[in-house]
């Protein structure tokens, strides 16, 4: 099967939600969406309650009008499954199906969100319902793909209801066999938590104290499979009928409780919503993230930005409007990091309900608006870039991201409330985001060879055959950075035997006797140890390092470690492996990746303040993606043509403030011999 769905052209449009509207509003909305260039809309992902109205009996005729209205404008469909917001008469019927939370609240009626994942009834309703969308649309030429459910997972995963803790009981005696092995992997001679019958085994509710990490990890776990099994059912339920490809919506760096890396073998295709944190003055680092997080767990194949926003959102503390030409910005640094689709959250602005402030294509104020001038505007952008789909993001560089270990990080009673695997990860993409180093994600047990560079900001878990992974990637070659509070535990959340941090020692040549965190506030000097002038700041976290082999390249001058190293760096067989004990500042932390670079042979770029550049490759040619998030104009080295503009680029290219340029390239191809991303 060909997973990408047969759309001419960047695939351009968003969420359609005709069925908040009267007939006539359709006829407005096609036409309006063939003046702005749209090509795919998403159907049907909340209208359960309008198609199978009691159970077992389906009305179709609207959604049957609709796809023919589409399909005679040249508008094809992404046909989602409802199964995200179950109906009336579903819960009504089936009241055990309700979600229960962690302290006991049975989750109500009148918003949104999957029943209880467990549930044999839900089971089976979503089975039927899939099943009838795809015979009946599977042949429907307006059809292009599927969109299983949305965005899994959210607002609410873990379910503590009966059927869950049956189900849950039922998944550890697969995974540990008896309960002599569960008791052991556990831990449970700590605080009497002992079990002698398979009975006694629950769920991890709400307790008088902390409950045990070993077991919270596991319902983690046990959640996030039990919502991909309801995922499976509906796809293979769908592929009884349609070969046409599905996707379910992913939310990289915004929800972490879904682990992207399985879900992304199980999809046809990947794909993606993002969101602007408006908290967040460079909000468009972590959109960058994002992107690269979705295209990694695909294996580097295009993606689809499957929900993004025209301006501001509904649901933050202070839903800030994008400024103009923002949204563009947006939309092509998806692109420029692999995705071949652009499309919104919503066409429409929504007049009822809980949605009616978030922004959309066509903004309550109409088609003689801002917003709907840039997106017809960005319509015709994307026509003009078309040569690009089908080309590749190449990186030298991989950052690690597990979401095991950040799921058992993020547990209670940790050395320090401070530590955050967000913002260990944040630091240092950041860091190589203003060196302009592209890079993929991946997890320790990849194959990691083709890197150059491998950055482990945050890897808490880690297990044992997964540090030897990472061993010898340095020892064949690689260039390592670990940073603090790394390899601690396994994966059931023990400790690993003999200090902190031993399953690296071979290739760092240092291991952990001790943490030291930081009272709030208080900050450290370090000191370059060949350069004692050389001073370095850091703050939050230190730790006691025994160093086995490694060169000490920077020590603490003051706070809990004074006097002992800090920074280590180790040659172990052909490559090196760093070591960064404690949170340094950006200025320091830069100063580090500087010489790390320089062990790993890989080369930033100097770029204006505020300019991100990233490059995709393939047959049709190099493409370079340039953004200008600052307001001044920046020069650029860059040769070839400028495909939003038309012109050539003949060495220096000036980039307008706050705009983008694809720029078809002659450059010379600096990853020549480089595979795609993992
Ligand atoms: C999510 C959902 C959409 C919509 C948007 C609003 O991404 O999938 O249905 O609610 O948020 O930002």
């Amino acid at each position: 099967m060909n997973p990408w769905p047969a759309i001419d052209g960047i695939a351009y449009g968003g969420d359609y939600n005709p069925e908040q509207w009267p007939r006539a509003t359709w006829e407005e909305d096609v036409a309006l969406m063939r003046e702005a260039g749209v090509n795919l809309v998403s159907v049907g992902m909340f209208s359960w309650g309008l198609l199978e109205v009691r159970e077992g009996i389906f009305d179709f005729s609207w959604m049957d009008e609709l796809f023919d209205l589409l399909h005679s404008h040249g508008v094809s469909v992404d046909l989602g499954t409802p199964t995200a917001s179950p109906p009336a008469w579903f819960f009504a019927q089936y009241p055990d199906a309700r979600q229960v939370t962690r302290d006991g609240t049975v989750m109500g009626f009148g918003s949104r969100g999957m029943a209880a994942h467990s549930s044999p009834e839900y089971r089976r309703a979503i089975v039927r319902v899939a099943d009838a969308l795809a015979e009946r649309y599977a042949q429907h030429p307006a059809v292009v793909m599927w969109h299983v459910h949305n965005e899994y997972g959210v607002p609410v995963g873990e379910d503590y209801s009966p059927r869950s803790a049956a189900a849950f009981r039922a998944w550890l005696q697969r995974r540990y066999g008896s309960l002599e092995a569960l008791n052991a992997a556990w831990g449970t001679a700590v605080w009497g938590q002992h079990y002698e019958e398979w009975e006694h085994v629950a769920v991890p509710a709400v307790a008088p104290s902390v409950v045990n990490p070993a077991q919270r990890l596991d319902f983690v776990r046990f959640t996030d499979e039990q919502i991909r099994e309801c995922f499976v059912l509906e796809r293979d339920a769908i592929r009884r009928h349609s070969d046409k490809p599905v996707t379910t919506n992913f939310m990289a760096n915004q929800h972490w409780g879904s682990d992207l890396w399985k879900w992304a073998a199980e999809v046809d295709l990947v794909s993606d919503d993002h969101y602007l944190v408006a908290a967040d003055p460079e909000a468009h680092i972590g959109l960058a993230i994002a992107a690269d997080l979705t295209r990694s767990v695909g294996g580097g194949k295009p993606w689809m930005l499957m929900e993004h926003s025209t301006s501001g959102v509904n649901w933050q503390p202070r839903n800030v409007a994008k400024r103009p030409g923002e949204m563009a910005r947006n939309s092509l640094a998806h692109v420029g990091r692999g995705s071949d689709a652009v499309l919104f959250f919503q066409w429409r602005a929504a007049r009822h309900g809980q949605e009616k402030f978030h922004s959309a294509m066509l903004p309550h104020a109409g088609k003689d608006s801002r917003v709907f001038r840039e997106v017809v505007e960005l319509g015709r952008t994307l026509k003009r870039i078309d040569a690009i789909r089908g080309t590749r993001v190449l990186a030298d560089v991989a950052v690690l991201w597990d979401f095991e270990s950040f799921w058992a990080q993020d547990l209670e009673w940790r050395p320090s409330e401070d530590l955050s695997h967000q913002e260990q990860v944040r630091a240092y993409y950041e860091r190589l985001w203003r060196d302009n180093i592209t890079v993929d994600f991946a997890l320790p047990s990849h194959d990691l060879s083709r890197y150059r560079l491998v950055v482990v900001p945050s890897q808490y878990l880690l297990r044992a055959e997964d540090a030897a992974n990472l061993n010898r990637y340095v020892e064949q070659g690689g260039t390592l950075v670990v940073s603090y509070f790394a390899a601690v535990v396994d994966e059931h959340d023990a400790v690993h035997p003999g200090g902190f941090m031993r399953p690296l020692e071979p290739s760092l040549g240092v291991w952990v006797e001790e943490h030291l965190p930081l009272r709030e506030d208080d900050a450290m000097t370090l000191s370059w140890t060949h350069d004692s002038h050389h001073q370095l700041s850091a703050d939050m976290w230190a730790e006691d390092l025994v160093v086995t082999d490694a060169d000490v390249v920077a020590h603490y001058v003051d706070g809990p470690g004074a006097g002992k190293p800090a920074i280590t760096r180790n040659q172990h067989g052909s490559g090196t492996a760093w070591y960064v004990s404690t949170r340094l500042d950006a200025d320091s932390l830069a100063h580090v990746m500087s010489a790390v670079y320089a062990d790993a042979g890989v080369a930033p770029a100097t770029l204006p303040e505020g300019v991100e550049v990233v490059t995709r490759h393939g047959d049709s040619g190099t493409y370079v993606v340039a953004i200008n998030h600052a307001d001044e104009a920046a020069d650029l080295t860059i040769r070839g043509n400028d495909l939003l503009s038309g012109d050539n680029a003949e060495g220096t290219f000036r980039l307008p403030g706050g705009s983008v340029a694809v720029v078809r390239t002659v450059n010379e191809d600096t990853h020549p011999d480089r595979g795609p991303g993992q």
